[in-house]
């Protein structure tokens, strides 16, 4: 059995039938289904236990505003009737020629039923007076189709309900093993049996455990903290990748890091940032610049509300023509601004800003890993025994910009599916050991540093010149073994931005998230990019066939 990073003979075994790595929508989703399937289910959390009353979490799925965009059958709003197919043909035209069309229709297909499992379990969406699920318009979307609780509270709101899933699984789950939270726990390493996940190595407290299991679920997150300032939450640092690519899975599209358009501008702010959803926009905000200027004005025919690569573009060409450092949202149209969005206006309140000014400043932020740990259409990776389902993920989806408001429903329908390809593996032969983590050194950048380059250098803009200073920094990075979370994370963070780094640099042309000074053209053939770590080095690889 072989993992990497710190030599020391693990102090206590854990076993489980299935090892889920984080507590977001994607893994509390497979979490729930596996154990109503009578799996023994392991949560890895790396933030502390739920706390329902806290206001900072270790998930974005806890801080998602705008809702979740799923098709209801037979629903009809005022541009018409909406289909799944409509809802496709949305998703494609936003991710600039790499989305996946099969995988896709297979997704968004399942999206009304896996929506109404999270209903079943008590989320709570917001409705008329007559019952109706409420629906709003984001970027990209020509349907109103994102519905939304809390108004603008739909995360926090979809985290409680799993949390309360969890705790009272209701009558056909009655007799499921109970789902096992370690929180405060840090993976480390995906262990490996001959080629096979096996488990996961973990920090605990400063202290080893292993989690021993025939299937592995990464359902880590995002990578919002490569850069100073981000809508995700702290731990947002890139663990699942590292892990995977370390195990000897496939990356690909990680160079489409999407910025979203309106994240609350403060000087000089660095870390977890407000965001101003997009649905403040669906409901009538409207993009200026400081001279009151229509930002989109002449960009896309949909304006403001056109697909969030474009409107991004839009708002950073606006602050580099005015020499203004943000743009406005100016939210004197939307009609009951602080009841719609109590989320936004205590935000920007918490900033010492008042929404009630009419004009909220806002600059792009890093915000989603359209790219990821590539799986088929159940969550599989290369990696006999290890799925990755969320962000972590690169199902096909997204291609080169995610449509709004899509992962969260990518998150439940694949960390559904994952948990029925676990029952499939549920008692395949275990080995005895319970795992020994190998010294090896690992690259480490120090995080301010590694944020700021990556800022400058990789952000909405990239050429060549900035890409090759950012891969020069990252080669000179120090190797040093990781001792605690904070190292775990940083190595996490190394080994994800050479990734990123490798993959623009690679990607000679401008296409989605993905913007290149120096190539503005798009090209005519559209391309994943696909890497995977062989003999210690991050080389450029054809996808693998994923076991099947
Ligand atoms: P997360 O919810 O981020 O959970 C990750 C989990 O992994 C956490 O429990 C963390 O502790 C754990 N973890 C990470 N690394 C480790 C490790 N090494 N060891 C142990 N545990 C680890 N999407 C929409 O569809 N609609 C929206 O309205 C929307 N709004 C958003 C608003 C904001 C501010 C943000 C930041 C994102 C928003 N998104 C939205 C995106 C969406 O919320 C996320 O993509 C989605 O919630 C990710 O879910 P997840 O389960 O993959 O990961
Ligand atoms: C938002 O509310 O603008 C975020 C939606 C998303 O990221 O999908």
């Amino acid at each position: 059995m072989s993992g990497s990073m710190r030599a020391e003979v693990t102090e206590r075994t854990v076993r489980a039938d299935l090892v889920v790595v984080g507590a977001g929508i994607a893994g509390l989703t497979a979490a729930l289904w596996a154990a109503r399937d009578g799996l023994r289910v392991v949560v890895l959390n790396k933030g502390p236990r739920w706390n329902a009353s806290s206001r900072e979490q270790p998930t974005s799925t806890f801080y998602a505003q705008g809702g979740v965009a799923v098709v209801m059958p037979g629903v009809q709003g005022p541009e018409g009737p909406d289909s799944v197919d409509r809802h496709l043909a949305d998703t494609i035209a936003a991710g600039a020629g790499l989305t996946d069309p099969t995988a896709s229709g297979l997704i968004l297909a399942d999206g009304w039923a896996s929506v109404s499992a999270l209903i079943g379990w008590g989320a709570d969406f917001d409705r008329d007076a007559d019952g109706a699920l409420l629906r709003t318009r984001e970027g990209g979307h020509t349907r109103r189709r994102i519905i939304h609780a809390g108004g603008d509270a739909t995360g926090a709101a979809i985290q409680r309900a799993l949390h309360e899933a969890v705790r009272h699984p209701g009558h056909d789950a009655r007799d499921a093993p109970p789902i096992r939270f370690l929180d405060d726990t840090i993976a480390t390493a995906v262990l490996l049996d001959d080629g096979r996940a096996v488990g996961v190595a973990c920090l605990r407290a400063g202290r080893a455990v292993s989690v021993l299991a025939p299937t592995v679920l990464l359902a880590t997150g995002g990578t919002g903290h490569l850069y100073a300032a981000t809508t995700n939450p702290a731990g947002s640092t890139g663990d699942g990748i590292a892990l995977a690519l370390r195990a000897g899975a496939q990356v690909a599209d990680l160079e489409f890091i999407q910025f979203h358009p309106t994240m609350l501008y403060t000087e000089s702010a660095r870390g977890r940032r407000t965001l101003i959803s997009e649905a403040v926009r669906g409901e009538g905000g409207r993009l200026v610049d400081v001279e009151g200027r229509p930002v989109t004005e002449g960009v896309h025919p949909m304006g403001d509300l056109a697909p969030r690569d474009v409107v991004a573009d839009a708002v950073q060409t606006a602050i580099e023509l005015t020499g203004h450092p943000c743009v406005y949202l100016d939210v004197s149209g939307v009609v009951d601004f602080e009841d719609r969005f109590p989320t936004v206006t205590a935000g920007v309140r918490a900033a010492g800003l008042d929404p009630a000014g009419g004009r909220i400043p806002v600059v792009p932020g890093a915000h989603y890993l359209c790219g990821g740990v590539v799986t088929d259409e159940s969550a599989r990776t290369a990696v006999d025994g290890l799925l990755a389902a969320g962000e972590v993920a690169r199902t096909g989806l997204h291609g080169a910009n995610r449509l709004a408001s899509n992962s969260l429903l990518e998150g439940l329908v694949m960390g559904r599916r994952a948990a029925a390809v676990a029952v499939g593996r549920r008692g395949l032969p275990m080995p005895e050991a319970g795992g020994r983590r190998f010294e090896q050194p690992v690259p480490i950048l120090e995080r301010g540093l590694l944020q700021d380059m990556m800022t400058r250098q990789v952000a909405l803009r990239r050429s060549a010149s900035g890409l090759a200073a950012a891969a020069d920094t990252i080669a000179g990075a120090p190797r040093r073994m990781a001792e605690s979370v904070r190292d775990v994370e940083d190595a996490a963070l190394t080994l994800t931005a050479s990734a990123v780094v490798a993959a623009a640099a690679a990607r000679t042309e401008s296409r989605g998230a993905h913007v290149r000074t120096d190539f503005p053209l798009t090209g005519d053939v559209a391309e994943s990019r696909v890497f995977r770590i062989v003999d210690g080095e991050l080389r450029e690889a054809r996808p693998a066939a994923v076991p099947g």
